[in-house]
């Protein structure tokens, strides 16, 4: 198996996706073609003949960059890749190859006490905090078990921590109640509290409002951008691009396991996008349109093309310049790169790449 994700891989990383570049600080993180395939279970049948194994490609040659006291929006349909790219970031699972760079130290490989060390720089915000919380631990214990895990600090500390912890997050009053005594809202904000214990220098945040109704939605956004520090980066995943916009200074767009696109927010408006990307911005416009009062853009429900992607781009079967404004065959055969269109605006197509012959 480990043989055939070898080959996989090497079939596809002449397509790689160039990391970005900026000037000035050390970046947060810097992730570099990371991939993450999972096997896809065989049938009895299948094994019996001895079919090749297949891989989803979960995430797919994905290169980004994170500077500090930057808040990147990762969007896209579910199944696209977002947790499990997140996961990878934040060393909760290994990725199947590439290399990632935490405040310049490589932390790809590490295990065990070195990584358990490090832990507290990376921390993740789940979607559902409820089935990360002890239904038998009160807040009180769960921020006290959270900092003895993975800090050492004297007694005094850790109370100091969790007063100015639950102060941050407007609940001092609930410090001894237990989760299922707490509101959604509530217990989201215990989530974001265990997590700002620990002062990381990077948060995942996965759907850290999604379910949630308009107005506490709009606390725990406004609650997590003043807990925001010029040394702290956000990853905001999200499928609600009223969220993305409130909150992001740039936004990576993912299809299939790739990023996309990569623009600063304030270019969101421009017209010129990769095809994906004006699809999720027609979609948003069409709700504002039929439903005003309907804060969230939601494209979870978008159909997905789960089939294995070969060496091509993989919207090519949705994408209306495949066959007219680029040869269906580029699309099909060549992966294309991120590439600029305009000052910090990249878009993956092959419109924007020149041909092999042109270069
Ligand atoms: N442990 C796993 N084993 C096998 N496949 C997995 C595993 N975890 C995720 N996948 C697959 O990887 C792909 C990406 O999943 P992921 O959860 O990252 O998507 P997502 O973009 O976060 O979706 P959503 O918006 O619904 O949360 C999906 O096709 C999913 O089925
Ligand atoms: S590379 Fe081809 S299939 Fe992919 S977005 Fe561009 S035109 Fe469409
Ligand atoms: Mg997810």
């Amino acid at each position: 198996m480990e043989e055939k994700v070898e080959l996989m891989q090497d079939s596809s990383t002449q397509n790689a996706a160039p990391l970005t570049t900026q000037t000035g600080p050390t970046p947060i993180l810097v992730a570099e073609t990371v991939c993450k395939f999972y096997p896809i279970r065989r049938s009895l049948l299948e094994r019996l003949r001895r079919q090749p194994p297949r891989f989803v490609r979960a995430v797919d040659l994905t290169s980004l960059c994170l500077m500090p006291g930057e808040v990147v929006g990762l969007m896209g349909e579910s199944g696209c890749g977002k947790t499990t790219l997140g996961k990878i970031l934040c060393r909760l699972i290994p990725p199947t190859s590439g290399k990632i760079q935490l405040m310049g130290k490589d932390i790809t490989s590490l295990r065990g006490e070195e990584l358990r060390r490090l832990r507290p720089r990376f921390q993740m915000l789940f979607q559902n905090p409820y089935s990360t919380l002890n239904p038998k631990m009160n807040v009180h214990n769960t921020l006290l078990e959270t900092l003895r895990v993975n800090l050492r600090l004297t007694p005094s500390d850790e109370e100091q921590r969790i007063q100015e912890v639950l102060a941050q997050v407007g609940l001092p009053h609930k410090r001894y109640s237990f989760p299922t005594e707490m509101s959604g809202g509530e217990r989201r904000r215990v989530g974001l509290a265990r997590l700002l214990l620990l002062r990381p220098s990077l948060i995942v945040a996965d759907e850290p409002v999604a379910g949630l109704d308009a107005s506490i939605k709009a606390k725990i956004v406004d609650l997590m951008m003043e807990t925001r520090t010029p040394e702290v980066a956000y990853l905001f995943v999200s499928h609600d691009l009223h969220v993305i916009r409130y909150v992001a200074d740039r936004v990576l767009v993912m299809f299939l396991g790739l990023i996309v696109e990569e623009l600063p927010i304030a270019t969101f408006e421009e017209e010129l996008h990769h095809p994906y990307t004006s699809t999720l911005l027609h979609a948003a416009r069409q709700v504002s349109l039929h439903n005003s009062s309907q804060s969230k853009v939601d494209f979870s429900d978008l159909p997905s093309h789960n089939e294995a992607v070969g060496a091509g781009c993989p919207y090519v079967h949705r994408c209306p310049w495949a066959g007219h404004e680029v040869p269906k065959i580029r699309c099909l055969e060549e992966r294309p790169p991120l590439v600029p269109v305009a000052a910090n605006h990249r878009i993956a197509c092959h419109r924007f790449s020149p041909t092999p012959e042109s270069l």
